[in-house]
């Protein structure tokens, strides 16, 4: 099955030479073929270039696509899709007042998701998940990393892996899954954290490994949930089983947790709504992509990851939706790289590498997708007729999608 596009208008994100992620000034350099053409064959990337190079054989499909740009799906390394019913009630308290902290600490926030999800049965939250999964997918997702962290029982987190693993099955984007036990600590272990993190690494983990259920390994690395004490202790132990670290840390407070996903080598650290020098310091010369979240702090009102200053001082950035029923219910990867330009102060093409090559890498998928490169899977977002990519960012709320291509198959 070959299929031809011809007469692109831009190709954007074109890397000969594979690379793992971009970092610092190099984020600003977005590689584009004008009145390109792609070769696709059996669900590969197999050649591009511009159109007077265009292979004059015959294919099995071709694709003009005059005025129109086309660029990798987005690699949405952060989510939680996998939820039971929606916190809207908070949303609405949050509006008259409350915060964040006083509806979490009332018996809302994680507690209340984690109580419908663990009244609810596999079948119900795999319909439910999968309907996140679909949209996401038709608004550019090519790949994507979902946690647990929702169940914070033994029988409910892997309920949620399950899940996870079945979306894996039956849907062709790449899907990367995330134990997330450590994300609160359930009632029933109130004032006895210790006793929940044994059951996480003695009970939960060699399971989780057993079933190959998980390939990561998270925490909520975060004032009044877990210390960087308690993430040394799970980022160790699942070590052990094989599971790479990706954390949760600086969403509302800087307490050394970069420092010990620096220590413990993970992928990524993600959130880092407040940063201190020493955590920006940190971060250089290693191998663990920072990972912005602009739409949970866009729903929360809160800081925004400061782009420029990390970029600047030439760190790499990824960015991700984190879509979650809380913090961000909302899966929109056009909204995070449009959001990442407006409040961030990130260029069109930083976003875009961030939202592409470097969300691929946090999720270990850098070989696979997040660019146009030969052999990398087929994933593509096609463009409406757009004057330049620079619309992508600037059309905020209206996602300049024509078409989407998942191992070279058309998807709407
Ligand atoms: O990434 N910060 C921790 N976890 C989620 C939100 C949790 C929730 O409110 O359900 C996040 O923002
Ligand atoms: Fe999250």
């Amino acid at each position: 099955m070959t299929i031809i596009f011809k007469n692109i208008k831009e190709l954007i994100q074109v890397r000969n030479t594979p690379i793992s992620f971009v970092s610092g000034k190099e984020m600003s350099i977005l590689p584009t073929i004008k009145n390109a053409f792609l070769l696709i064959k059996d669900g590969l990337i197999h050649d591009f270039g511009p159109m007077d190079n265009c292979p004059k054989d015959s294919f099995s499909k071709v694709v003009d696509a005059t005025g129109k740009m086309i660029l990798p799906s987005w690699c949405d390394s952060h989510t939680h899709i996998v939820y039971a019913g929606n916190r809207e009630g908070e949303f609405v308290d949050r509006i008259k007042g409350m915060s964040y902290h006083e509806i979490a600490n009332n018996g809302g926030g994680i507690l209340n998701s984690a109580k419908k999800l663990q009244a609810t049965s596999e079948n119900d939250l795999y319909e439910q998940s999968k309907k996140r999964l679909e949209e996401v997918i038709k608004l550019g997702t090519g790949a994507i990393e979902i946690k647990s962290g929702y169940g914070l029982t033994v029988d409910a987190e892997l309920k949620m892996l399950r899940v996870i693993k079945r979306l894996n099955e039956n849907y062709p984007i790449e899907i990367k899954a995330t134990f997330l036990g450590a994300h609160a600590v359930p009632s029933d272990y109130k004032g006895n954290k210790k006793e929940y993190l044994d059951l996480l690494i003695n009970k939960l983990m060699p399971k989780i490994a057993n079933d190959k259920l998980a390939d990561f390994i998270d925490i909520f690395c975060e004032t009044g949930y877990f210390s960087p004490d308690d993430t040394r202790l799970i980022l160790q132990a699942g070590k052990k089983y094989g599971l790479i670290p990706k954390i949760h840390v600086n969403q509302f407070t800087s307490i050394g947790g970069v420092q010990v996903g620096v220590e413990y080598n993970a992928l990524s650290v993600d959130h880092l709504e407040e940063m201190r020098k020493e955590d920006i310091e940190s971060l250089k010369n290693t191998k663990t992509m920072p990972v912005a979240l602009p739409s949970c702090s866009y729903f929360l009102s809160i800081p925004y990851t400061p782009a420029r200053e990390m970029i600047d001082s030439g760190l790499p950035l990824a960015l991700a939706t984190d879509y979650n029923p809380g913090s961000t219910p909302s899966g929109n990867m056009n909204f995070v790289v449009a959001t990442a330009c407006i409040k961030m102060k990130m260029t069109p093409e930083e976003a875009i590498n961030a939202a592409t090559i470097n969300g691929a890498y946090a999720m270990g998928l850098e070989t696979k997708v997040g660019s146009i490169t030969k052999g990398k899977q087929a994933n593509l977002l096609m463009t409406k007729s757009i004057n330049s990519y620079g619309v992508i960012p600037y059309s905020f709320g209206n996602p300049q999608i024509d078409k989407i291509y998942i191992k070279g198959q058309e998807i709407i």
